[in-house]
């Protein structure tokens, strides 16, 4: 025997002991899940690069969404694709939009028991593919972009969003749909700030869900995947500019930011695991490389240890299935 004071391996012993000391745990309400919404599309359809993720009509969204319901997810985020584009994104504004109709139907099925967050960005509705509207040299504009975002988020908060998801990384974006839904008496719809959202190659299979038309890249708008200070200014700034909940994505390759933005702020703190961080895992998982159940509980996991209480993931409606299975065995 070896006179070791301290033996941490005593409470690893049993499932009931490390069960008991566990720090952190998961919980379905605690995740989003991501929905995308085709016009024009019936049924559903596949989705290159992001296996078991699919776009849905407006009946499969709903049922969906029940399914997620069902299985304890109480927060869906919602991405349209529309028929048609043009260089303003004016669809996205439209009252009668592949969005706006989603939003509306969510809100008629299921009122208070969900959350519904619309994605509040103009890069599914442009022909060229960018957040924002562009000026005569075809750099995004700022400050036009925020008044098309002021009019999608009156629209939104019309059809019932409980959530607005501003994900275009403009300059005072934030302070410019708060004062737009506070103006239209909107006061009660609220907003998760991508606060420190990056340019990063994990958006991949998004763009393939979204059928994105971008060309180039985002680098003048999304953070640089060089840059650690810079996202707590962005935090900082959405905090002040009235967002409710921050948001850091995409996640995996970026916990220090999440953990730097959870010891920063007051609000709750978001993070999302994107398309592309969903496609590793799974194409390791197909591929017998790791094992796919454990590596997705992990990762999630891994993502709230590091300090998110809120998970957006395209696994939302999967995992809690295994939670209130466990709770249950
Ligand atoms: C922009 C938006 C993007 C994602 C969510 N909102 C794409 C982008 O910034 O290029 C990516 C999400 C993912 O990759 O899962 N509206």
């Amino acid at each position: 025997m070896f006179d070791l004071v301290e033996r941490p391996r005593r409470l690893r012993r049993t499932g009931a002991m490390r069960a008991l000391v566990r720090e952190n745990r998961l919980h379905a309400e605690q995740f989003i899940q991501p929905i995308f919404v085709r016009e024009g599309l019936t049924g559903s359809a596949d989705i290159e690069g992001m296996p078991g993720v699919q776009q849905h009509d407006l009946d499969g969204m709903l049922r969906t969404t029940h399914a997620a319901l069902d299985a304890g997810v109480r927060s869906v985020m919602v991405f349209a694709v529309p028929k048609v584009r043009d260089a303003q994104g004016s669809r996205a504004c439209d009252v009668d939009g592949p969005l706006t109709r989603a939003v509306a139907a969510l809100d008629a099925e299921f009122g208070d028991d969900l959350v519904v967050v619309a994605d509040l960005c103009l890069d599914e509705f442009t022909d060229h593919g960018h957040c924002g509207v562009l000026d005569a040299e075809g750099r995004v504009d700022n400050d036009a972009t925020l008044e098309a975002y002021q009019r999608m988020a009156v629209v939104l908060a019309d059809a019932g969003a409980d959530l607005m998801g501003t994900s275009g990384m403009m300059d005072g974006q934030v302070g410019a749909v708060r004062a737009a839904l506070d103006g239209h008496g909107a006061s009660n719809t609220g907003i998760l700030a991508y606060a420190a959202k990056y340019a990063s190659a994990a958006y991949g299979p998004f763009r393939n869900a979204v059928e994105s038309a971008l060309q180039g890249d985002r680098r003048t708008y999304q953070q640089d995947p060089a840059n650690q200070t810079e996202a707590l200014r962005e935090v900082r700034l959405d905090v002040a500019e009235g967002a409710d909940i921050v948001m850091v994505k995409p996640a995996l390759g970026y916990l220090d930011v999440v953990a730097m933005t959870a010891a920063e702020v007051d609000v709750p703190v978001a993070a999302y695991i994107v398309s592309g961080e969903l496609a590793m895992i799974e194409y390791a998982a197909a591929a017998g490389a790791i094992d796919r159940r454990r590596a997705i509980e992990e990762t999630l996991m891994n993502v709230r240890r590091a300090g998110a209480s809120v998970l957006c993931t395209y696994w939302a409606t999967e995992v809690a299935g295994w939670l209130a299975e466990e709770s249950r065995a």
